[in-house]
């Protein structure tokens, strides 16, 4: 990974390619080969013949001190240069006992994984991707809705920093004017009827997306038109995620439904359900029930639909 070579740019003054090489005891060539490297990942680095290198905007790095105050809502946060899959990460540590609010964030994901088998890209350091474990009082049968109250938290979370416009789509995303903004994906540990283990990961854009998603997609930096710190943003969104965990451990989704349904963009709107290779199913999403099951107001009567290997799409003959 590009990190060494990265910590010695900076985007207020170019840094020639035989500082950094004798700075890191590395040839020209390996210095080029790194930047380059940083570049394919997404970077922007401007490159001068005789002056050398600039970043086009600062990296923000994720820094242990500036998220120490996590520690004051009882999280332990764990940071990690390059890792495969935080989600893959956690959950495997999960397994070895791992503590309960135990949060790792990566710079970067060589496997970040998504909802249905998807794979999930940030371009480096433009985006937020991390997971938090989570030891629920409640068995696994009782998490339904977790990941829509979550996607409250974090619509909430976003909004208290400024971003407008910030909705939910079921079951799982956060958009802004029909783009995506992040996605959640939560795995689960432990058997059905003792208390369930969660790793609940998250990946939020933070910066325009230089990976393309077959989707339509946006970042916070897009939004609020100004850079942001990917510290405080952690710090936001872990401080109000704290809460609506709580809250659902000892209620459930109930106390989330009404502000989701006011968060979902499609609510009150024509869709099509998808599931493989089964005829489309249209209705108009008329809500979510109080385990967050969709609820689709269909020719033949409501539909409860249930999150898995779902995916719904607008309707209404687009
Ligand atoms: C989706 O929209 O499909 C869910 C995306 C979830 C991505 C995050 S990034 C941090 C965590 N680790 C992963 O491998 N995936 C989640």
């Amino acid at each position: 990974m590009p990190f060494s070579v990265l910590k010695l740019l900076s985007a207020e003054a170019f840094r020639s390619g035989e500082e950094i090489s004798d700075a890191l005891g590395l040839s020209r060539a390996s210095v080029h080969n790194l930047v380059e490297r940083a570049r394919r990942l997404g970077v922007e680095i401007h490159a001068v013949r005789g002056r050398g290198y600039r970043l086009a905007v600062p990296y923000s790095w994720l820094d242990q001190d500036a998220l120490a105050a996590a520690a004051r809502h009882g999280f332990e946060v764990a940071l990690q240069g390059d890792v495969d899959s935080t989600n893959s990460r956690l959950l495997a540590l999960a397994q070895q006992g791992q503590a309960h609010k135990s949060v790792l964030a990566a710079e970067w994901q060589s496997g970040g994984r998504g909802r249905r088998g998807r794979h999930w890209q940030a371009s480096l350091g433009g985006g937020l991707t991390f997971s938090l474990l989570w030891r629920f009082n409640r068995p696994l049968t009782a998490l339904s809705g977790l990941s829509l109250a979550i996607g409250v938290g974090l619509a909430q979370a976003l909004r208290g920093l400024g971003l407008a416009g910030v909705g939910v789509k079921w079951p799982n995303d956060i958009l802004v004017d029909g783009a995506k903004l992040a996605g959640i994906l939560i795995e689960t540990h432990g058997d059905m009827l003792g208390a369930a283990t969660a790793v609940i990961g998250i990946g939020l854009n933070v910066r325009p997306q230089t990976v393309q998603a077959d989707y339509a997609a946006t970042s916070v930096e897009e939004v609020l038109g100004r850079p942001v710190d990917r510290n405080a943003l952690l710090l936001a969104l872990l401080h109000e995620l704290d809460t609506v965990l709580k809250t659902f451990d000892g209620q459930g989704f109930a106390p989330f439904r009404d502000e989701w349904q006011a968060l979902h963009v499609w609510q009150g709107r024509p869709v099509r359900v998808l599931a493989g290779p089964a005829p489309a199913l249209e209705g108009t999403a008329v809500g979510v029930d109080e385990a967050g099951v969709l609820l689709l107001a269909t020719a033949d009567g409501v539909r409860a639909i249930h999150s898995g290997e779902v995916s719904v799409r607008a309707g209404g003959g687009r």
